[in-house]
């Protein structure tokens, strides 16, 4: 059955084996101004014996919105059914989902802004009404039907908030933006992490590692297992300063936690713009990446941080970046 492939109660590859992912709101550190919210309605859903209003996550990739969507199934005590906007192809496929519903159910829809508009109409009455307006039969004689649904959440997560319809986003009674984490959350996910992969980490190089993680859990996480992998083979299993210098020089992680991708870009607008502004297009070519890549994962913090500015007539490098990458800036003469 197509439903299977749509509907899955999976966690991520990535967590499947050991239980980085934290399961309760104590347990997810950081995002307190979100988590503190989100705690508030949750127990007042509980109180009143009704279903959670509908919420919308949306921020950078890899900050933690699936974690908090499963989070929030598991404090309300409800069943999670997960689905992903690029799945849902036709409208019987969202409608499949939907009538699987039990009252109180989450449904956890990822990448939202992903669902074809036509597909996300159906939706509208779901989240608001909850009922189901469906066109049975064919030409001529196709006629519409409603079928009631349980009450139930829709959690809806994006990396793209602006890409959402406005009817859609209007029906989120809650819409929660997941900010780049401190490096002092950092550090205690990373020591978390440590406990839970049984692999010692001393203080100061948690502190490194939270340094370099570009405010990313996901990015922190990844990065903790590959010096692990160096800490074991080249080292005595504990990760020091020197074995977490040591791997970050090999993955190419640099002291402010800049990547290969990120070092591609500032280059590339350095050397083949002069500096810019240039359009997200032509850079995106330049570097051979797509431009949502560039727009969701590599620009915001890069933005945020100082390293590249946004004009209305492109992309410049800032000073700051210069300064980070060492480079003198061109001056060029008339
Ligand atoms: N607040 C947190 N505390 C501890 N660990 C976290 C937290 N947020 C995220 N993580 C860890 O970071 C990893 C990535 O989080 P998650 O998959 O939820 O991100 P995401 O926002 O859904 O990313 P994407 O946009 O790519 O889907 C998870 O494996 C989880 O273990
Ligand atoms: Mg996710």
């Amino acid at each position: 059955m197509g439903g299977n492939r749509i509907l899955t109660n999976e966690l991520l590859e990535e967590d499947k084996l050991q239980n980085i992912r934290p399961e309760t709101l104590e347990e997810y550190i950081g995002q307190s101004e979100v988590k503190e919210n989100i705690r508030v309605f949750i127990k007042s859903a509980i109180m009143r014996e009704e279903s959670l209003d509908h919420v919308l996550l949306y921020g950078p990739p890899g900050l933690g919105k699936t974690t908090l969507a499963y989070i929030i199934a598991n404090e309300l005590g409800s069943n999670i059914k997960t689905a992903s906007g690029p799945s849902i192809e036709k409208s019987g496929d969202l409608a499949a989902i939907l009538s699987t519903l039990e009252p109180n159910d989450v449904l956890f829809i990822d990448e939202i802004h992903r669902i074809p508009r036509f597909i996300e109409e159906i939706l509208y009455p779901a989240m608001e009404d909850f009922y189901l307006d469906i066109v049975i039969g064919g030409e001529g004689s196709s006629r519409n039907i409603k079928i009631e649904l349980p009450h139930f959440t829709l959690i809806g997560a994006t990396t793209r908030a602006g890409d959402l319809s406005s009817p859609l986003r209007d029906r989120f009674g809650i819409i929660s933006k997941l900010n780049y984490y401190t490096e002092e959350e950092l550090f205690k996910i990373i020591k978390r992490t440590s406990k839970v992969l049984k692999t010692e980490i001393t203080d100061e190089a948690a502190e490194e590692l939270a340094k370099r993680s570009r405010g990313t859990p996901r990015i922190a996480n990844r990065l903790f297992k590959r010096v692990r992998d160096f800490a074991l083979v080249e080292g005595e299993g504990i990760i020091d300063n020197k074995i977490l210098d040591l791997s970050l020089d090999k993955l190419k992680v640099d002291k402010l936690g800049l990547d290969e991708t990120d070092y591609n870009l500032l280059l590339s607008i350095i050397e083949k713009f002069n500096g810019g502004p240039v359009g997200i297009e032509a850079l995106a070519s330049s570097i051979g990446e797509e431009v949502s890549t560039i727009e969701d994962v590599y620009e915001p913090y890069l933005l945020q941080h100082g390293y590249l500015k946004r004009t209305a007539r492109g992309r410049v490098v800032t000073e700051k970046a210069y300064n980070h990458l060492n480079i003198e800036k061109q001056i060029t003469k008339k």
